[in-house]
This record gives C-alpha cells, structure tokens and sequence, in this order.
C-alpha cells in the first residue's frame, strides 16, 4: 500500500512537471522577440494553390513597388503630424484636411511629423496603391519619427470616398486625432456636379460620437430641389448606425466603390461598420431632411433656412448591402479560383506575446500562428470568413477590393458589393473574392484596432515579394 501510494505520487509529480513544463514552453513561445519581419510571423497558407519555393524566384523588395518617382504631381499638399491640446492632429484638425483630388491625378502628400513620439505614418484606406506607400510602420515603410518627413506618391486610380490615418500604433493614434478623409472625385475637365457634396467622418470624443468636429445638431439650409450627397466615414473601432429620415434617398456608393443601378430606398438605418464608407444622395424635399448618429443627439440637418425640427427616428429596418442594386457580371462569374482560404476567427484560452487569458484566434491559432496568406500575381482568390468570437469584426484588407460572393450560404444578389473593409458580426459566414493584382506584403487586419493590437492581425503576401522592415526593435515600427 505505501509502495503504491509513493508510485502514484511519484508519477502525479511527474505529469505535475509535465504539463508545467508545457504551459511554461506555451507561455515561452508565445512571447514577440524585441524584432521581426512582419514575413516571420504567420503560418504560410498557400489556400490549395502552387506553394513554390519563395527563395527561388527573384525577389521583389516593398521599399521599390513605389509609385511614380517622376513628373510634377497634379495635387501636392504636407500634413504635419503634432501634439494640439489633448489630440494628436494633421495641421492643428481634427479630422485632418479634407483631400480632394481627381481621378488620374499624381497624388503627392508630405508627411512631417513634428512631434509625436512613437512615430507616424499615413496609410490610405481603401485606395489600393502601390505597396510602397501603403503607410503601414514596420512593414512598407519605418515609422516617421519627431523632426523626420517622408513623401508618398500615388496615382489615384479609383473614384469615391476614402479616408486617411496614421498606421503606427493606429489603435491609439487613429482615437486622438490622426486621420481625414480623402475623396476621389471622377475625372474630365468640365464642372463639377453641382450641389451639395459633404464628408461626415463619425467620430467619438470623450465617448461622445461627432460628425466631423462636432457633438451635437449641425445645420445646412439647402434649397428644394438641390441635389445632395453625404459621404459617411466611420473611423471609430465599433460600427455606428446611421439613419436618415426627411426624404427618399440612394446608396451611390460602398467603400469608394459605384453601386450598380441603385434604387430609392426611405426610411433606413445604415450600419456602418469601422472603416467603412457609404455614400448617400438625394434631391432635398421641401421639408427638412435629418442624417442622425443613433443613440445621440448628434446629427446633420438640413432645411430650406437650416432652422426647424425633425424627431430622430424610432428604430428603422437596416439597409442591406446584399440584396441592393443591380446586378451586374464581374471577373467572378464562373471563375475557376487559383486558391481559397480559410479565416476563422474565435476567442480561445491561451498565450498572447507572454500574457495568458482568452484571446482572438484565427483558424484556432492566436498571434503569431495566424495564417500568412501566400498568393501569386494574377491569382483569382476566393476566402471564406467566419466568426464565431461572439464579438462583430470588421475585417480590413489592405491594397484590395474584395467582392462579396455571399452570406451565411447566401448569394449575394443585387449590385456587385465590393468592399475593403467588410463588417462580420458573430455567427455570420462570408464569401469574398479577390484577384491578386497589387504585389507587396498586406495587412489583413480587424478594424476595430484595439483587436488588432490584441493580435487579430495577419498578412497577405505575394511570392516573391519580400519586405526590409522589421516590427518592433530600434525602428520603434508598431503598425497596430
Ligand atoms: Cu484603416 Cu490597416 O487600416
Ligand atoms: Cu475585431
């Protein structure tokens, strides 16, 4: 008896040992080293496809897939990044300046950052540039440190509503003040359409949403019959729902992306997920027309002399992207996809860069066991997205626009949708596609930056391509 009672202490002290011995390897593994290429992290997913030998093929460094290095640019402007009260601000505005620029035009921005310790950068949300300005610290670019500048050069090739912001510890900088909006307007030399044409970036200040610069009612007188057009940017980390009541009104845009044959819809809340854009446009009525933040008193309105009242709303179907519009064949249709890939993302016990607790994970694995998508120019590339993490995800490809294929197993079936940031509630399943036409690496990234900066962050990377810049270490590059 005492024999078997010391075997079984013996062997209780063993697996004891044992099973520390793993958590400890776990907790071990799972920490960051001080610095590493964003190409180190990630488990390389080839989604089907050819997986090649990376080394074998020449290699393309991000630092050279740059826009145009020559020729006077067609808009040309410096954004300087500084401290301004209590918020971070590009030239002492929160939002920063409001970009216009047309389609074709060579893009010049100057970033200088005079004083912003962690360092500074400018990625363009949504447009899909060349890798080299993507603005993404530690990955295509270092981050711009207090005294340094550095000049981003693109052509911009798409029409619509895009947006701006510092993409080196964005979960921080993005909150204080760091971003604008960046539109797109179509090209020609004839006049521009005439009307009413607003960007209203929805943004929170101690916890209060603001359209723009301000909490609270703002007022447009506007005559009957003048068309107009609100463009909506969400740059906070949750989705915001706006309504808009006083007239019948069209979704001309998702995105920066045209909806196809648009119809006129009346008495819709838009849910507008973080990052993303919706354009609305109508001809004002004759009585006043109200675009509301739900849950707030903040709102833009609008009438004959801008004075008068209109109740926000009770609560009102919410528009759906799925089935709006007409459709209209894309490169998709009857498609042979080169690879599909996998993003599964849950929450799961585990290490997370040393610290223990339930974390994001992405096909089972936390950070950095994530996926490393693996693509080759040229490639048509299907990605399944599912989420059951019990929070809404708002994922963001970066350098690409995905069309959305379906939802939950449901075609989508009105305009084609095409996306760059594609809110996932929990328990909802996507299919997206894309063509793999950018070379570079990518962030693919949840939108809701906290999240990313808690590991809900990967890369999609083209053979080939490889990247000099290092996360972490001396340069201080810390995108999330
Ligand atoms: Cu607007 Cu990587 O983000
Ligand atoms: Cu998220």
């Amino acid at each position: 008896m005492r024999l078997l009672i010391r075997a079984l202490t013996v062997v209780g002290v063993v697996l004891l040992v044992g099973v520390a011995g793993l958590v400890g390897k776990a907790w071990w593994d799972s920490r960051l080293p001080s610095s590493y290429s964003a190409m180190e992290t990630g488990v390389l997913d080839y989604g089907g496809g050819p997986s090649g030998d990376h080394a074998a093929h020449p290699q393309l460094v991000v630092d050279r897939l740059t826009g145009p290095q020559d020729g006077e640019p067609d808009f040309r402007t410096t954004l300087i990044a500084a401290e301004t009260g209590d918020k971070w601000a590009f030239n002492g505005r929160v939002p920063g300046p409001e970009l216009h620029v047309r389609q074709g035009d060579l893009v010049e921005v100057t970033l200088v950052n005079r004083d912003i310790d962690d360092g500074v950068t400018i990625h363009w949300h949504g447009v899909d540039v060349p890798n080299a300005e993507d603005g993404v610290a530690g990955v295509t670019q270092d981050a711009v440190m207090p005294g340094e500048r550095y000049t981003y050069r693109f052509l911009a090739k798409q029409v619509g509503t895009f947006w701006y912001h510092s993409h080196q510890v964005s979960s921080k900088q993005v909150r204080r003040g760091l971003y604008g909006a960046l539109v797109i307007h179509s090209g020609g030399s004839g006049p521009p359409r005439t009307g009413i044409d607003r960007t209203l970036i929805v943004h929170d200040f101690d916890g209060k949403p603001a359209l723009n610069d301000v909490a609270g009612v703002q007022r447009l007188a506007v005559h009957p019959g003048v068309h107009v057009r609100l463009r909506l940017v969400n740059s906070n980390n949750g989705p915001e729902r706006l309504t808009l009541t006083g007239a019948p009104f069209t979704v001309v845009a998702i995105d920066g992306t045209d909806v196809n044959g648009p119809t006129t819809i009346e008495g819709r809340t838009l849910d507008v997920g973080a990052g993303a854009r919706y354009d609305v446009a109508f001809d004002m009525p004759e009585g006043p027309v109200r675009l509301g933040v739900a849950g707030s008193e903040t709102a833009l309105f609008l009438s004959r002399d801008g004075t008068g009242e209109l109740d926000s709303p009770p609560e009102l179907p919410i528009f759906d992207p799925a089935t709006y519009g007409r459709p209209r064949t894309t490169i998709f249709d009857g498609a042979r996809f080169d690879r599909t890939f996998e993003l599964k993302i849950g929450k799961k016990f585990g290490f997370f860069d040393g610290k223990p607790g339930r974390h994001w994970s992405v096909n089972g694995e936390i950070f950095p066991d994530t996926p490393m998508y693996v693509v080759r120019e040229g490639d048509l590339v299907k990605m399944r997205i599912e989420n059951d993490s019990g929070s809404v995800h708002p994922m963001h490809l970066h350098g690409h626009h995905v069309l959305v294929l379906s939802r939950d197993g449901k075609p989508t079936s009105g305009s084609p949708w095409w996306v760059d940031t594609l809110n996932v509630a929990s328990g909802e399943e996507y299919e997206v596609a894309f063509r793999a036409d950018n070379p570079g690496v990518w962030m693919d990234h949840c939108h809701n930056l906290p999240h990313a900066a808690d590991g809900l962050t990967m890369h999609l990377m083209y053979e080939g391509v490889s990247t000099p810049f290092r996360l972490g270490g001396d340069d201080h590059n810390d995108p999330e």
